[in-house]
């Protein structure tokens, strides 16, 4: 993978650390996509792009989840909770996104895919930092 995610959007898990890192990067290719006026079916191949994004999402969050029970989580049902809730957001995009009118696809498509953007990376350094120096902690508790 050619994307790297920044420093202080790390985890410190490194397999957390490359989902998130590959969910950014479907983001900046559907970001890039929007961009591109010669593109044609451009709402098409974005479609495309956000069900991949939903099916990793999905991908991600259950490795997370599985990864949180391995210690425990203090917080891991509101923590499956947000994950859920996104879910459920992501499905109601996907399912909506042929009604968009091609008069205003770029515009709906760029405040969506800022809406992803913003949520993913809010929750990976609040909810997913939380959850990773509380995973940390208990890695040394033995020591
Ligand atoms: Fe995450
Ligand atoms: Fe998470």
């Amino acid at each position: 993978m050619d994307y790297k995610i920044p420093a202080e959007y790390e985890l410190g898990i490194p397999y957390l650390d490359e989902q998130h890192a590959q969910l950014v990067a479907l983001t900046d290719q559907a970001q890039t996509l929007l961009k591109d006026d010669s593109t044609i079916h451009k709402l098409e191949q974005l479609t495309e792009i956000l069900r991949g994004i939903q099916d990793y999402t999905v991908y991600h969050f259950t490795e997370e989840e599985a990864f949180m029970e391995t210690f425990s989580y203090s917080r891991l049902d509101a923590h499956k909770k947000l994950h859920a809730d996104f879910i459920k957001r992501l499905e109601k995009i996907n399912g909506k996104l042929s009604d968009i009118s091609p008069s205003t696809q770029d515009a709906v498509l760029e405040e969506l895919l800022g809406y992803l953007r913003n949520w993913l990376f809010e929750h990976i350094l609040s909810a997913d930092k939380i959850m990773a120096e509380e995973s940390l902690s208990f890695a040394f508790e033995d020591l």
